[in-house]
């Protein structure tokens, strides 16, 4: 069934393991992660973007998940990730979604209290649950001086009182993650005391951890080798992410680590094959290429197989 995120980060929170929330905007990623997460008897999030739902309409990605559940018999959270605003968030609750995220990181501490509290109203009301963000993301680009990207970080006393405040399920902090395939120039950093701070204030709080992928050298390789153009991307090492699911880190996002495996098939596919023209000829590989990644960071990274 479709099922909320609160038994999963109620088990998740005082352990050594994380849920995987992985993005999705078509069949094949959809069906791809699902494989995965069936094969390693783990929970799983499938988490759709604003942008993701206008790239396949907002019908077509909920009856597909409503598929996967049916098919597959597992139960997952469909959520929606980085809701601008409270429209949104109301729509996908209205919509059958099971969970989402109120973004109001880019608003003032209280313009995003207010916000927040008034989609956890909404949401609650209908069952659904609600994570929200605190801090800012910041990019490789963001970050000339190390000094300005530790000011968009997650302020451990402010995360304590916007909890109290407005009774989210869930909260994503800033501590040097950022999205896309460029996290760091030199070598990648996260503030793990402050994660830990974090975690002590609010410690029936679960975190969530954005900007999570690792941007699989294997991956990048291939890509460059097969024709693509990806110089310099660097995500977060894998050891950082399992010290992260040990502080209060019930949720790791992951979307960049999906679109370079599938890309990585496909165009080594298309490349050894140039006279095929079928799209289940790339996109069977490509879905198969999701689903041996996704195994390997719920088993490897996540540690939660078996969790289910
Ligand atoms: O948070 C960013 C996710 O990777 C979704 O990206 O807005 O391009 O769908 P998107
Ligand atoms: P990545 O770009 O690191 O995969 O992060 C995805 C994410 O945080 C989606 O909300
Ligand atoms: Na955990
Ligand atoms: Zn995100």
């Amino acid at each position: 069934a479709l099922v909320t995120t609160t038994e999963m980060f109620k088990k998740a929170l005082n352990s050594d393991y994380a849920i995987g929330a992985f993005n999705v905007n078509n069949m094949e990623i959809i069906q791809g992660i699902v494989d995965a997460g069936q094969a390693e008897n783990a929970p799983l999030i499938l988490q759709v973007s604003a942008g993701a739902r206008k790239y396949a309409k907002p019908v077509y990605l909920v009856k597909l998940v409503e598929a996967a559940v049916e098919d597959t018999g597992v139960d997952l959270a469909l959520h929606l990730d980085h809701g601008a605003d409270f429209e949104i968030c109301k729509s996908c609750v209205d919509g059958g979604f099971t969970s989402v995220m109120y973004d109001g990181s880019k608003h003032p501490f209280e313009e995003n209290i207010r916000i927040t509290k008034q989609v956890v109203e909404y949401a609650h009301a209908h069952g659904v649950v609600v994570e929200a963000e605190l801090g800012k993301l910041s990019g490789v680009e963001d970050a000339v001086h190390v000094d300005a990207r530790e000011a968009s970080f997650t302020v451990p006393e402010e995360a304590a009182e916007f909890v109290e405040k407005t009774g989210v399920d869930s909260l994503a902090v800033a501590i040097g993650t950022s999205h896309g395939a460029y996290k760091f120039k030199g070598t990648p950093y996260l503030d793990f005391e402050r994660l830990k701070t974090i975690h002590s204030l609010i410690p029936d709080t679960p975190l969530v951890l954005h900007g999570a992928s690792t941007v699989m050298k294997e991956f990048v390789d291939r890509c460059n080798e097969y024709g693509g153009d990806i110089p310099g991307a660097q995500g977060v090492p894998e050891d950082m992410i399992r010290e992260a699911v040990k502080h209060g880190v019930c949720k790791v996002n992951i979307d960049t680590d999906l679109r370079l495996a599938m890309t990585a098939e496909v165009r080594r596919v298309l490349v050894e094959n140039p006279a095929e023209f079928d799209p289940r000829k790339y996109l069977g590989p490509g879905r198969d290429a999701i689903t041996r990644m996704v195994r390997h960071k719920i088993k490897d990274v996540l540690n939660a197989t078996n969790r289910r």
